[in-house]
């Protein structure tokens, strides 16, 4: 029996890399420092004192990488751009042999027939503008346009633009909770930073639109949050994680304004914002990145700061390395959560994907990992039903392409479909990278199959 497929003609088969985690070589040929060149070089910040000096080296290895994702079938894939290759100091002075590399790299992408998806801004602050004041200072919204100009009129042939990756992620793991870079540990800060950040987007999105006609996203990661239990304090300690992580980003974009609840999170840390600067964040946009990699099962937790809230561990659901429950029915609840609350926007899956231990060498077997397969099945198979249940998605990436840098974990998690031997610096595709392939090429309907 044969069932229709899925996924329609044309939806984007990808993967996703960011710049800092895979490219090695971050002060070559005129660059300079990123905060997380900084931050890593800082001891005691990441695990084993790694750093990304050398990362998969694929500043020098993009040829192979690409062949590599040719022989995969991937019709798409989703790179980040590094600020301070192409500005080293943030404005001003143009770097020509870094924006090279990035036009070399589409031009390799565009020769192997795979649709390229640039982000603008994957975490790497110039660390130039950091000593600005970075993420806090209002100027950063003219900035980030200034280089978005540069990089757009250098790079004509890539199809898709997302101008930030993961705004939540910046201003908790940057700002507030102090794991990422820049480090810091405030209050104050975060609801700043995240305003200037969605700032910055509505200014990226405006000079993109002046230079050209490619589509232009924002991507943010959404984790459907469920309360554990019915009470009213469980349900209001949900709708108060919500609102942090999911609708800090999506209300103001497409609605607006801010949830109300992010009144009660950052007490008096929530600053009152120009209405001005409301109107700016609301700045049209063509389409939306989803990063989906886990639920969240919420409880009222006085002692957990700013939300007051927790995750309640799910005993006896698979987890992955970075202790995140698999459960693929997320992706599907939290791909028609964004179509029923902010209407029919044109979605992606700009990241997906999960963290197996996997051995440091490649045998004569290759690399076998089920687990990673199951977690990449099931999810595909969860954006499949959000397509039949009327979801525009339009593309999948996994996440990652290849092993690589998991920023303070360093290269201790392992989310490729491509194994990277650290030592050698070998890429090995891995069992659940074939697995993929084959969903590819016969359009997904090799997922009704598939165990
Ligand atoms: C996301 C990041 C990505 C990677 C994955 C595991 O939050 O965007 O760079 O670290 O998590």
């Amino acid at each position: 029996m044969t069932s229709a497929p899925l996924f329609p003609k044309g939806f984007l088969w990808g993967a996703a890399t960011s710049a800092y985690q895979i490219e090695g070589s971050p002060l070559a040929d005129g660059a300079a420092p990123s905060v997380w060149h900084r931050f890593a070089h800082t001891p005691g910040l990441v695990a084993n004192g790694d750093t990304g000096d050398v990362a998969c080296d694929h500043y020098r290895r993009f040829r192979e990488d690409v062949a590599l994702m040719k022989e995969l079938g991937l019709t798409a894939y989703r790179f980040s751009v590094s600020w301070s290759r192409v500005l080293p100091e943030g404005t001003g002075p143009v770097n020509a042999k870094g924006l090279d590399f990035y036009r070399r790299l589409v031009d390799a992408l565009r020769e192997a027939g795979i649709v390229p998806l640039a982000t603008l801004f994957h975490w790497d602050l110039p660390a130039a503008l950091d000593d600005r004041g970075g993420w806090l200072n209002r100027d950063v919204a003219r900035w980030f346009a200034d280089y978005t100009r540069v990089v757009v009129r250098a790079l004509d042939g890539v199809a898709l633009w997302a101008t930030l990756n993961e705004p939540w992620v910046v201003t908790h793991g940057g700002y507030l909770q102090g794991g990422l870079a820049p480090g810091h540990r405030n209050l104050f800060e975060a609801p700043l930073a995240a305003h200037n950040l969605l700032r910055a987007h509505a200014e990226g999105v405006r000079a993109l639109k002046s230079e050209g006609t490619s589509p232009v996203g924002l991507v943010v990661n959404l984790e459907p949050k469920v309360p554990a239990s019915r009470s009213p304090e469980d349900l209001a300690a949900t709708a108060r994680a919500d609102a942090y992580m999911n609708r800090q980003f999506l209300d103001p974009v497409f609605l607006g304004r801010y949830p109300d609840e992010l009144r009660d999170v950052f007490g008096e840390a929530w600053p009152e914002f120009p209405a001005a600067d409301l109107d700016l964040l609301r700045t049209p946009f063509d389409f939306l990145g989803v990063n989906y990699y886990s639920r969240s099962v919420v409880r009222d937790d006085p002692s957990e700061r700013p939300v007051r809230a927790s995750r309640v561990r799910q005993e006896g659901a698979l987890h992955t390395e970075m202790d995140w429950e698999v459960y693929a029915p997320g992706l599907f609840d939290i791909l028609t959560w964004v179509t029923a609350r902010y209407g029919r926007v044109p979605l992606y899956v700009t990241e997906n994907g999960a963290a197996f231990s996997d051995p440091p060498s490649a045998g004569p077997d290759g690399i076998l990992d089920p687990l990673r397969t199951g977690y990449l099945r099931d999810h595909l198979r969860a954006a499949g039903r959000a397509l039949a249940a009327g979801v525009d998605l339009r593309g999948y990436f996994a996440w990652s392409f290849l092993d690589n840098f998991e920023w303070s974990h360093g290269f201790s998690k392992r989310f490729g479909l491509v194994h990277v031997d650290y030592a050698t610096l070998r890429r090995t595709p891995k069992a659940s990278g074939r697995f993929y392939a084959e969903v590819i090429r016969t359009g997904g309907a090799s997922l009704d199959a598939a165990g």
